[in-house]
């Protein structure tokens, strides 16, 4: 694969829907998706202001012609060019993503879209379909499962290095919303997130429990079949969902538990995940993301560090530097970006498509499966099981 870009000539062309100047995961986005060379970025919507849309994207260094006060205004230039888009990066507030990833497929654009992927799990199946009758790419920006370690972790369970899996922690505090910050006061971000309706069925699993599941899941390589949670509030009188605690069954039986909060006073993003086989376990943790630690029963501890070199070629490709000096979420948004781009490309060029481990739409629809799960066990008691996604 390494000459496919050579031999498509040109880097691909994203349009962004968000990420103006103040959103600081626009940046993370603008930046891994020009980090490698795959792509460039050619204009976009950058508020769901019109006017502001196309101050934002000036100051971003847009074309003024290319800095769009809409989605549709978006899709209507872009593939009215020569050199028109080839894909959408969606990065804007929750309740707009659905709408947007479902405008660019129905154009023929391929979509790289931030997470929760739709409001609920309906609309998700509904990105499934739309994605497969378009033939058309769809990644989800789960940065953590695109660490190079957590590839690893994922790579070590295939591989059956620490046996059949039988138990699994993951964990993701935070403490963004540990105080009432729903009091104000409230500036645009809070705006949208503290609303319900525009944040998604529950906060707190729009924000960042929805990572916790995918890399619980993916690293496992099965999907939660059943849940029985307890969804609520740390804090007093909060409306929405700062907390949701749950047990897990995933395909085969295996036992999970799982804890998102961003009501954790004095936690930063703290991802934490555990798989236990019936021969030893993993552990990874965010605050040291690349690093993973293997303890099999009866052995020393191993810590295990990126860019070690005997990692599998596919772990040591999701790095960039070696081993000790840091990388993080950039270096992981990059793979995933780098990685839709060469399938991109390799699908236009009529070579075998490639198989890269970033998340795709029908990851993002089994997590709002999960949230509504987690709901519904909540609200009736005891276990719920989650939906399927729609058969292939
Ligand atoms: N993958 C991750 O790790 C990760 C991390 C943080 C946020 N996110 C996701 O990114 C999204 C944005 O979060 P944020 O914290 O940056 O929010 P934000 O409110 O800070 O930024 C949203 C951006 O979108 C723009 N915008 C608002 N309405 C728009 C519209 N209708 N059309 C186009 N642009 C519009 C705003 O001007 C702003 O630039 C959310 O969906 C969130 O879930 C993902």
């Amino acid at each position: 694969m390494s000459d496919v870009k050579a031999r498509f000539g040109r880097p691909l062309r994203l349009a962004l829907v968000g990420g103006g100047p103040a959103s600081w995961i626009g940046r993370m986005h603008r930046s891994a998706a020009l980090l490698d060379g795959w792509w460039e970025l050619v204009g976009g919507v950058f508020s769901g202001d019109p006017v502001r849309s196309r101050t934002a994207g000036i100051e971003l260094g847009f074309a003024p012609d290319r800095c769009y006060p809409d989605v549709d205004a978006m899709i209507a230039g872009e593939t009215a060019r020569e050199d028109g888009a080839d894909a959408v990066a969606i990065m804007s507030p929750n309740d707009t993503h659905y709408p947007a990833a479902a405008a660019a497929l129905d154009a023929g654009l391929d979509v790289i879209g931030d997470k929760p992927v739709s409001h609920d799990f309906a609309q998700a199946c509904d990105l499934v379909e739309r994605t497969r009758r378009k033939g058309r790419l769809f990644a989800v920006v789960h940065g953590y499962s695109a660490y190079p370690m957590t590839r690893y972790a994922r790579w070590l369970v295939k591989d059956g290095a620490i046996g059949e899996p039988r138990f699994v922690q993951v964990e993701y505090l935070q403490g963004s919303n540990a105080t009432r910050v729903e009091d104000g006061p409230l500036n645009r971000r809070l705006e949208w997130l503290f609303d319900p309706a525009r944040s998604g069925l529950a906060l707190v699993m729009s924000a960042i429990g929805c990572h916790a599941q995918h890399l619980a899941s993916v690293t496992i390589g099965r999907q939660v079949a059943r849940v029985a949670a307890e969804v609520g509030a740390l804090v007093p009188g909060r409306r929405v969902v700062d907390h949701v605690s749950a047990l897990l069954e995933f395909e085969g039986g295996v036992r999970g538990t799982f804890t998102a909060t961003n009501a954790a006073a004095g936690a930063e993003n703290d991802v934490r995940l555990r798989v236990v086989g019936d021969r030893g376990l993993i552990e990874w943790c965010h605050r040291e993301p690349s690093y993973l630690r293997l303890a099999m029963q009866g052995e020393p501890l191993r810590v295990i560090g990126r860019g070690d070199p005997y990692l599998p070629g596919e772990v040591i490709a999701g790095g960039r530097s070696p081993r000790g000096h840091p990388e993080g979420m950039l270096q992981a948004f990059a793979n995933i970006y780098g990685e839709v781009a060469q399938e991109r490309m390799a699908r236009s060029l009529g070579d075998p498509l490639p198989a890269f481990q970033y998340p795709r739409i029908e990851e993002g629809a089994h997590t709002m499966g999960f949230i509504e799960a987690c709901l519904a066990s909540h609200e009736r008691g005891g276990w719920a099981t989650v939906a399927p996604l729609p058969a292939q």
